[in-house]
């Protein structure tokens, strides 16, 4: 955890700017912890492996799924890799991940999203191995979030907490208020945030086009999450002075990233992401995190049926 201290005191002046609170750092630090995990279990001689699946030729799927396998062999993790015609059906689709699940080699499993329209995405989410899901997404998973029971956590809200805590950002007691109550993000956010956690344990709201008069919470708010995807949604008059804000909702055109949080909120937070690097490369680790835990509970579960 950074020693800086903590923002939630009001602005000085009007040529305040808010400190920046880079992901980069917070996804290093996970990423060193994965990285000696990966290396104590090879020691074991059980190399953990993260396996991915690509439907079809889309150059930034592939792109991404290049970026993973890459991280993964920088980790020392194994990735197989099934990559499908953009013809395939969803059975071969089903064939692919059954594969996977049955392979005990494998620990974890990434199906890239999107996949071609003619696939039901949901549907094959529901068919990985909800011990393998490294995207934290699987229905049983949120449903352990739910209950408070362990497994693997969904990424991008996962990260926002690390993000937080490494920062040293107080959550615990303060008010966060979220704007978007997607499955992704906002949903399972609020859950994570609500648990009895030091680096949890907050008063959550939330907010979405129910709440016409939404910004009347974000304005109370000391910790305010954008999680809509709406590019500028929140301006400076959403944020209370000081405040945390936390830019986790972007909407892409092409190759343009437009976040939710207008940069001019700088002017009135305490602290902010970033518009780019902020709870992306936090995402990013946590999948990491997510599948050296995978190994981790794979190992320990033939431990104890020896
Ligand atoms: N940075 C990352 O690594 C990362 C990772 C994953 C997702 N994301 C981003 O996170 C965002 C949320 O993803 P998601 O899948 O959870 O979202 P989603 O399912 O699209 O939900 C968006 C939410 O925002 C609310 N909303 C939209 N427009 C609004 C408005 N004008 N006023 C008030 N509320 C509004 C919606 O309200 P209703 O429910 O009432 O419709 C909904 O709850 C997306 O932008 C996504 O790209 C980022």
């Amino acid at each position: 955890m950074s020693n800086q201290s903590t923002a939630l005191s009001a602005p000085a002046d009007a040529t305040h700017t808010a400190r920046l609170l880079p992901g980069a750092p917070v996804a290093d630090e996970i990423l060193a912890d994965v990285e000696s995990r990966v290396s104590a279990l090879r020691s074991r001689g059980i190399t953990p492996s993260l396996a991915t699946i690509l439907v079809g030729d889309d150059d930034a799927s592939a792109g991404y799924i290049r970026i993973k396998q890459r991280q993964a062999a920088a980790l020392g993790f194994a990735s197989p890799h099934q990559h499908l015609p953009a013809t395939a059906t969803q059975a071969d689709l089903h064939a692919a991940i059954d594969a996977f699940n049955a392979d005990p080699d494998v620990h974890a499993l990434l199906i890239q999203y999107p996949t071609p329209a003619h696939l039901d995405y949901d549907a094959a989410l529901m068919r990985v191995d909800p011990d393998k899901d490294v995207d934290g997404m699987h229905p049983l998973n949120l449903g352990r979030l739910a209950a408070g029971i362990p497994g693997p956590l969904p990424c991008t809200p996962a990260g926002i907490e690390a993000l937080l805590a490494h920062h040293g950002i107080p959550v615990s007691g303060r008010e966060v208020v979220i704007l978007g109550r997607g499955a992704t993000l906002g949903r399972p956010l609020a859950m994570l945030l609500a648990q009895k956690r030091p680096t949890a344990n907050a008063a959550v709201t939330v907010v979405h086009t129910g709440v016409a008069d939404w910004p009347r919470y974000t304005r109370r708010a000391d910790i305010l999450i954008a999680a809509a995807g709406v590019p500028g949604i929140i301006q400076p008059e959403h944020v209370r002075p000081g405040a945390v804000v936390i830019g986790g909702g972007v909407r892409y055109e092409g190759r343009r990233l437009l976040p939710d949080v207008d940069e001019s909120c700088a002017t009135v937070a305490g602290a902010i992401t970033p518009r780019v690097g902020g709870v992306g490369p936090t995402t990013v680790a946590m999948l990491f995190r997510n599948a050296i835990e995978a190994a981790e509970r794979a190992v320990s579960r033939e431990t104890a049926e020896e």
